[in-house]
């Protein structure tokens, strides 16, 4: 397998789509409204782990560009639950990428307790040898599900997908206690966006 070749668009699908969705953060910014977006964060998933999933869903090395959706990786990262359905309906009104698929585990969240949502796309990339289509996954969600998903990752692979019950049901009760606290922030967004405007006027 020449990796570098076969990674090489998907690199440069990200350093764009890195610079184009942190370029809407600033214009929000510039624009001294409350930005949507909080952080955004970029990856080529490590060959290692390219491998791995392809060997556990039975994905052929041929078919990795076509059935392995997250080769390409980008996280949207929010203050609050409204600004998700805001980013979303901004990425579904551009022209320089498809949605080709839509996963809402905030209206539906997960067995795990994960919520996040996700946009499947397609996206061009122009090449020394013409245009490549790449598909490339991004993930929306806010500060407290990005906490909570980031510790249940860690447990995950501490202990390698089988993470013991009594873990288990305390992360669904962790999960429960995210989805209550943006809840709770979304009743006071209001009265949290006008503080900051306030502090960006000193
Ligand atoms: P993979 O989960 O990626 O193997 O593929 P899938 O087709 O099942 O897609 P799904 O939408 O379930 O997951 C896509 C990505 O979402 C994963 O690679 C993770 O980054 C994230 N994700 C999904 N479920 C969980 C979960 O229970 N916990 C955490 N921490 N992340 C999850
Ligand atoms: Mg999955």
């Amino acid at each position: 397998m020449n990796w570098d070749a076969i990674l090489a668009p998907y690199k440069q699908a990200v350093e764009e789509l890195k610079v184009k969705l942190k370029g809407m953060r600033s214009q929000f910014e510039f624009e001294s409204s409350h930005s949507p977006i909080e952080f955004v964060t970029a990856r080529v998933k490590p060959i290692q782990s390219i491998i791995e999933k392809a060997e556990l869903r039975k994905i052929s090395m041929d078919n990795i560009q076509t059935e392995m959706q997250d080769i390409a990786g980008l996280r949207v990262v929010c203050q609050f639950v409204e600004d998700i359905y805001t980013i979303v309906n901004m990425l579904h009104s551009r022209s320089d990428f498809t949605i080709v698929e839509e996963k809402d585990y905030i209206a539906n969240k997960k067995e795990s307790g994960y919520r996040s949502y996700h946009i499947i796309i397609e996206y061009p990339v122009e090449t020394i040898h013409g245009k490549k289509i790449i598909l490339a996954e991004i993930q929306i969600r806010t500060l407290a599900m990005n906490f909570w998903a980031t510790n249940e990752h860690s447990l995950n692979y501490k202990y390698a997908g089988r993470i013991p019950s009594e873990i288990k049901s305390r992360l669904q009760r962790a999960s429960e206690a995210a989805f209550k606290l943006d809840e709770e922030m979304s009743m006071i967004r209001n009265e949290i966006q006008e503080a900051r405007r306030f502090f960006r006027r000193k």
